[in-house]
């Protein structure tokens, strides 16, 4: 990851000096970094065909890619983004290590491309010997999980606030303090904390994920610390290892962190104090060294102030926050997150799709994205799905999307109210019967069947004052 990682901040570096689009291949032909403008014209999918042909061609200039015979089979057929492309095979003493190619993508890049074909393949060289000089001590460069990396605004947004989190990253890169990373639901929460870690210091170790809501609070203690052989009855033999175990010099991400319960906070509070822990059930303690992740779609101040989240946790798990914003106020990022989602689906929906009408991109725009970026990636599956063509229009959107008058966000909204109000009367109703205190509310939770931090997040949403 490093490694690409290097080869991706090159690139982006000649990229800019030299005013060119820039890829990199493996020697199997598979993308390993670009450009953000290459991915999102040519996506990460390569005709490998192509590449076997210029296999000992040393230099090739293509001035009609998409015409060409080795074209053929090529999903670009006759239609392909790129105006010229100058590639370069990366072999030293007899060793592959791919390809490297400058792209033009204009008629006006293609010019200068052309005319100065000299000065790009002198440059082409140098880039070819720095990228082979990070790669001189690794044998193979596999694409990892289909990752391609390219600049890091390409992964997250370009959006204003999207790069103020980049920057943030960038200048807590050496650093493992901890982090919590707040947002709606679907913002991309999980996916910055992984980020985060494939970035940092530790990304050598394991990221270990645990979601705070999906265990039983019963539970919480012995898969946080683990547990001794016989602690309890079905414990395992030889006992077990618990997360913070699991993710000893990496990174523990604790996500849906609010509803962590208040009885295991001091626990979690002192391990992340004396960075110590001790078995359920066992003797002796062992040290860990462990990068903490947090991330809440909920208010913690909030939960703060119900005394339902201790602050003294709190200050320790927030020392770097980090807030992603729903999509609906980060719109500038739709395009580039859309083409992002075709590139990534293209296989498991069996599509190559090369564009929307601007129709179909007017829709989602004006769209309000509750689920956020998940809800696109699903709309977007939907679409490659439905579409029988190789641009998305608006016929492929999913119902309450393409005709919104039908649509069940419309319909929802109708009889929304309605149901809002019925709920908050009830719990108006059980508030006033058994009053607002802390205790009053534990009653009014059992009696209405649910959580008292179900209800907590109830009062917050319906705005019930007390
Ligand atoms: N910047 C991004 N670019 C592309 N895909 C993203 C981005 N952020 C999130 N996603 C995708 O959106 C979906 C929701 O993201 P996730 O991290 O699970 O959100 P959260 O944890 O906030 O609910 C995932 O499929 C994820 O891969
Ligand atoms: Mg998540």
């Amino acid at each position: 990851m490093l490694l690409l990682n290097s080869i991706s901040k090159v690139i982006q570096a000649f990229s800019r000096l030299l005013r060119v689009d820039i890829a990199c291949f493996n020697p199997d032909g598979q993308l390993i970094a670009a450009t953000e403008e290459y991915i999102l014209r040519k996506g990460k999918k390569v005709h490998v065909p192509f590449f076997n042909n210029l296999y000992g061609h040393h230099i090739t200039l293509l001035h009609q890619p998409g015409k060409m015979p080795t074209c053929d089979g090529c999903h670009f057929i006759n239609n392909c983004p790129s105006k010229a492309e100058l590639v370069q095979d990366m072999i030293i003493n007899g060793k592959k290590y791919g390809y490297l190619s400058f792209v033009s993508f204009s008629q006006e890049n293609e010019r200068i491309l052309i005319e100065n074909k000299e000065y790009y393949i002198e440059w082409l060289s140098r880039l070819k010997e720095i990228i082979i000089s990070i790669l001189r001590d690794t044998d193979e460069l596999k694409v990892k999980e289909n990752r391609v990396l390219v600049s890091e605004n390409y992964i997250f947004g370009k959006s204003k606030s999207l790069s103020q989190i980049h920057n943030l990253i960038k200048s807590i890169r050496n650093g493992t303090s901890s982090i919590l990373i707040t947002g709606e639901t679907g913002t991309g929460k999980s996916l910055l904390a992984q980020y985060i870690h494939e970035t940092s210091l530790v990304s050598k170790g394991p990221f270990i994920e645990l979601n705070c809501a999906a265990i039983p609070e019963s539970l919480f203690e012995s898969e946080l610390f683990g547990y001794e052989e016989g602690a309890f009855t079905n414990a395992k033999r030889h006992g077990k290892q618990g997360y913070f175990e699991l993710a000893d010099n990496g990174t523990l991400f604790l996500d849906e962190i609010a509803d962590l319960p208040i009885s295991l906070q001091p626990k979690l509070l002192k391990v992340i104090q004396d960075g110590i822990i001790r078995r359920v059930g066992g003797t002796t303690s062992k040290k860990v060294n462990v990068r903490l992740i947090s991330a809440t779609n909920r208010s913690i101040d909030e939960l703060m102030n119900e005394k339902l989240f201790r602050s003294d946790l709190f200050y320790r798990l927030n020392v770097i926050p980090m807030t992603i914003p729903p999509l609906r106020e980060r719109m500038e990022d739709l395009e580039l997150l859309v083409m992002n989602f075709i590139e990534k689906l293209s296989e498991r929906t069996g599509k190559f799709i090369d564009s929307c009408t601007k129709e179909y991109m007017n829709i989602l725009s004006s769209y309000h994205w509750p689920g956020n970026l998940r809800e696109l990636e699903n709309v977007i599956e939907y679409s490659m799905n439905i579409e029988q063509k190789n641009v998305l229009t608006k016929n492929s959107l999913p119902p309450y999307l393409s005709n919104p008058l039908i649509g069940h966000h419309k319909l929802e909204q109708k009889h929304k109210p309605a149901l809002v109000e019925a709920e908050k009367e009830i719990i108006i109703q059980k508030l006033d019967q058994y009053g607002n205190s802390y205790s009053g509310k534990q009653l009014a939770a059992k009696d209405l069947g649910i959580s008292i931090r179900t209800l907590y997040r109830k009062i917050d949403k319906l705005q019930i004052r007390s």
